[in-house]
């Protein structure tokens, strides 16, 4: 994926419910084509084939189970993710934490798939554990800001900036991605300053009255 970049995890908000998911992910290719931005998604599992094999964005999983395509019932399986036609997956987000041995087998798991792995973290310590398993990206939100109206870039700067320098030093061939309340274009363009690659966000685009818009601001962070 091309950096900088957002990434906008659906959730399961009713607003994405059905038909509504695919409406929202071709909101964000024609916003993404416009402004020259990448922007990822991530929609709810039960969508995520048909969006990824419809749009010419990158597409992710918002979560994943088990590494291999064992029997389990109601599970996401890596090759499964691979099969969509997805590029990726969120792993260990806030509201689907794993342990630690799982999130390293997960992370294996999509290096053999060749999928692209973002493991979310919630503070500095967490991040720099998970950045020893080796993902592409990790993606540290602090969980009590998830969803509020107050960006980590403006309430708590100092914990991206060290996510961002302890990443450096432990695996600096992981990158950085932050969220949890990230709203406007001028959050973006902090978070960029702070020296991630890119921006995790939901509610400020899934929510808004009218997310293209959202999302165009937001690009407005990115200077291209
Ligand atoms: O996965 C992104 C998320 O946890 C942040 O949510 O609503 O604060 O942008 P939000």
């Amino acid at each position: 994926m091309d950096e900088p970049l957002i990434i906008l995890n659906f959730k399961t908000y009713r607003e994405v419910e059905g038909a509504r998911a695919m409406e929202l992910a071709r909101i964000c290719e024609r916003v993404a084509s416009e402004t020259g931005i990448t922007i990822a998604v991530c929609p709810p599992a039960i969508e995520l084939s048909r969006i990824a094999s419809e749009v010419e964005i990158p597409v992710l999983s918002q979560h994943a189970d088990i590494s291999r395509s064992d029997p389990r019932t109601g599970s996401v399986t890596i090759p499964g993710i691979k099969a969509t036609g997805a590029v990726g997956t969120l792993i260990n987000h806030s509201e689907r934490r794993l342990n630690l041995a799982d999130i390293e087998d997960l992370v294996r798991g999509c290096r053999e798939a060749g999928l692209v792995s973002i493991v979310c973290t919630n503070n500095v310590s967490t991040s720099l554990a998970a950045a020893l398993t080796g993902p592409d990206y990790i993606a540290m939100e602090p969980p009590e800001l998830i969803g509020g109206d107050i960006s980590v870039t403006s309430a708590d700067p100092g914990i991206v900036k060290g996510t961002v320098v302890g990443i450096s030093r432990v695996s600096p061939e992981v990158k950085v991605l932050t969220g949890a309340g990230v709203k406007t274009g001028e959050d973006v363009r902090v978070a960029l300053e702070l020296g991630t690659v890119g921006v995790l966000l939901a509610s400020g685009v899934v929510k808004a009255s009218d997310p293209g818009k959202a999302l165009i601001s937001l690009c407005s962070g990115i200077s291209k």
